[in-house]
């Protein structure tokens, strides 16, 4: 496992061996071991061509942990601007010597080419609508974390599956772990051609959705990649598909919901709720710290 693509590259036995350094390295920083030097010596690029908070972030923090020489690459300031391709631009930091690329791009299928193309691990940080896959990883810890299982619990992911990679990793990696994965969202928004997903059931009424679920993943709805309306208005997808108290207490007594983030408070969820004793959220973005270290150690070492 030179580089990591995409989800399927995952069975159980490579998940536990990520999710034991995950959790090696959770209790090192908790226990103030905020230094360590399993990339002393190795140079980190990170190369996002969409814009990142969470993830650009955790990657770099990571990296900076781990020992790692750490470079950002901005595409409004290199020579991309200029009409170099992604190609030349991967080539050219290679031929700097990187040991990991870390690549976001609005293209389904970009890190997967540049992984053929360079002897540097490459990490797939969102390619378009198709893969997010640490994302999905990050969920998996999370939820193991708090439920202590995956298998057999009822997940229920909400709003915009067609635009969403975290929905395409998630479902993929999830269900695999044996959650029983079932989606909810307006029918423009569901992909059509289901066949390809283990999805246990498809809504498009959130109340009947959420009663028996364990947990509860909320999507982004991803405006920049909508050329045309999905629904009517912000408003309306809000009441149809929105998180509030009402449908808090139609949940069961011990269903959490999580988000990848941004949200679109008072569209996905409403805005009081974000934080509230039900979320995740903000376990996701630590847990993501950890995880990205996890996954830098085990390209190392595999
Ligand atoms: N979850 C996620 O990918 O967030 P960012 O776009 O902020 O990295």
């Amino acid at each position: 496992m030179k580089d990591f693509i995409s989800v399927n590259q995952l069975n159980e036995r490579r998940f536990y061996q990520i999710y034991e350094n995950f959790q090696d390295f959770k209790n090192k920083y908790k226990n103030g071991e905020t230094k360590l030097s399993t990339l002393r010596g190795y140079s980190v690029l990170l190369t996002f061509f969409e814009n990142s908070t969470r993830t650009r972030t955790s990657f770099e923090l990571a990296g900076k942990i781990l020992g790692a020489d750490v470079v950002n690459i901005s595409s409004s300031s290199s020579s991309v601007k200029k009409g170099e391709t992604l190609y030349d631009t991967i080539k050219t930091l290679e031929a700097m010597h990187s040991d990991f690329i870390v690549l976001r791009h609005s293209m389904s299928g970009a890190p997967a080419l540049i992984a053929k193309e360079v002897k540097s691990h490459v990490i797939n940080a969102g390619d378009g609508a198709h893969e997010h896959p640490t994302q999905a990883v990050l969920d998996a810890f999370t939820i193991l974390e708090k439920k202590g299982k995956i298998e057999g619990l009822k997940i229920l992911i909400v709003g915009d599956i067609l635009h969403s990679r975290v929905a395409r990793s998630d479902i993929k990696l999830l269900s695999d772990l044996g959650a029983k994965v079932s989606i909810c969202g307006p029918k423009t928004m569901l992909p059509r051609h289901l066949e390809p997903f283990d999805i246990d059931f498809v809504y498009t009424d959130l109340d009947h959705a959420l009663p028996d679920k364990d947990v509860v993943i909320f999507l982004r709805i991803q405006l920049e990649r909508q050329k045309k309306p999905f629904f009517s208005s912000l408003n309306e997808y809000s009441i149809k598909y929105g998180l509030n108290q009402r449908r808090i207490n139609m949940m069961k007594d011990d269903a959490v919901i999580m988000h990848p983030g941004p949200v679109n408070r008072g569209v996905e969820i409403q805005s009081e709720l974000v934080y509230g004793n039900r979320s995740l959220i903000l376990d996701q973005v630590e847990n993501g710290l950890f995880t990205r270290m996890a996954i830098y150690k085990y390209l190392l070492e595999n």
